[in-house]
């Protein structure tokens, strides 16, 4: 017998997993993440939206900035939500801020600006999941919520080995039945903690840490690796999964990108639009994109007398399941009096960079006065 099988066993019951997972989050876990600092909902509840398909280290940056611009929730309700999308800008998953700002209206409306204590309650408010209202309820007021976030479910689903089910809603169910009968009797918020950082810093996806991990010894999925035990197929493996080829292949896009100035004024002036609330960027100001130059003209051409264009060099951008390749055209204009489109408005470069811009778009204006090196003019259509 090998010294893995001699050492191997079944998976620890609830109160010696969760004593595990708090042990171990006491001395190897993460204790100085500015969230952590503070038990107040609000800070709380804005890391765990934050930290929704985002890296620990990217959101650093934005949560200090985000807080010193609205530190209370009455401050985010009151804002606009162009000012709210002003500081998520770059973070990405836009629908996040949108969320954010009618659930500080809702605790500012419902629960006289004090967010509500349960996970059932914070459940009910806008943007907040069964999952992210379980950790702000374990974090400010230990309440025994389990978190099941895709983190979590690996690492349960790799400790436990569950069986296959037939459906995929009942595969969630028998993880959340699993995730609630391990909650420990107390120190829910180093349980929940220690959930989070095991996940994230040792039961990782594709090379994972098993050799600082707490349950190296019963971990099923490990043990099956080492042909200790015959798991189901479906069984989260800790092998890493083959990338998706095929239909799911990533996609580029070109988009033409109108930056119209006015010629007039001493400081530039932008167009800019607002785009859909669905799709990419929602709801964000932006360079209106076209599928080429001759169409991005005659849209210039609509907003005033086209003096010169210039097309500047390709940025690329990568956002979740697609490549954006990104061709500025800059085009200097004498603005019509009553430009015949609506979805947009001239702004000045200072007033553009407090709204809400897509990343690469913000970087854009941003390097405005060191863009240089025309490619091509023209000043006709
Ligand atoms: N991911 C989600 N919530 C987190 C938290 N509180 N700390 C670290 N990573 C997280």
């Amino acid at each position: 017998m090998s010294n893995t099988q001699a050492a191997a066993g079944a998976v620890p019951g609830p109160q010696r997993f969760a004593h595990r997972v708090i042990v171990w989050q006491r001395e190897y876990g993460r204790h100085d993440l500015p969230w952590q600092a503070s038990r107040d909902p609000y800070r709380v509840w804005l890391s765990e939206i934050m930290l929704q398909q985002t890296q620990v280290q990217v959101v650093h940056a934005y949560y200090d900035r985000f807080l010193r611009r609205f530190p209370t929730v009455a401050d985010l309700a009151a804002a606009s939500i162009d000012q709210v999308l002003a500081q998520w800008s770059g973070l990405g998953y836009y629908r996040r801020a949108r969320y954010l700002h009618v659930c500080a209206q809702q605790v500012c409306a419902r629960h006289a600006g004090a967010f509500p204590r349960t996970q059932h309650e914070l459940q009910l408010l806008a943007g907040i999941g069964r999952s992210t209202a379980a950790a702000i309820a374990a974090f400010c007021f230990n309440e025994r919520a389990a978190i099941l976030d895709g983190n979590v479910k690996r690492l349960l689903g790799r400790a436990f080995a569950l069986p296959a089910r037939d459906t995929q809603a009942a595969e969630q169910r028998a993880l959340w039945q699993l995730a609630e009968a391990l909650l420990p009797e107390q120190h829910l918020a180093a349980y929940t903690q220690g959930l989070m950082d095991l996940g994230a810093m040792v039961c990782k996806p594709r090379k994972p840490q098993c050799a600082a991990c707490p349950f190296a010894t019963d971990c099923q999925a490990r043990l099956a690796q080492h042909g200790a035990a015959a798991l189901s197929e479906t069984v989260a493996s800790i092998k890493p999964r083959a990338r998706p080829t095929g239909s799911s292949a990533r996609k580029t896009q070109h988009w033409v990108l109108l930056w119209a100035e006015d010629v007039h004024t001493p400081e530039p002036r932008v167009w800019l639009e607002r785009r859909d609330t669905q799709g990419i960027w929602p709801g964000l100001w932006c360079l209106p994109p076209f599928d080429s130059v001759t169409e991005a003209l005659h849209q210039a051409a609509r907003l005033g007398l086209i003096m010169e264009h210039t097309k500047l060099a390709c940025t690329n951008h990568a956002l979740t399941h697609l490549d954006l390749q990104l061709q500025p055209l800059q085009v200097r204009l004498d603005p019509a009096s009553a430009p015949q489109e609506h979805a947009g408005r001239w702004f000045t470069l200072g007033a553009a960079l407090e709204l809400g811009l897509p990343a690469p778009i913000r970087r854009l204006l941003q390097n405005r006065t060191l863009v240089q090196a025309p490619v091509q003019h023209a000043s006709v259509l």
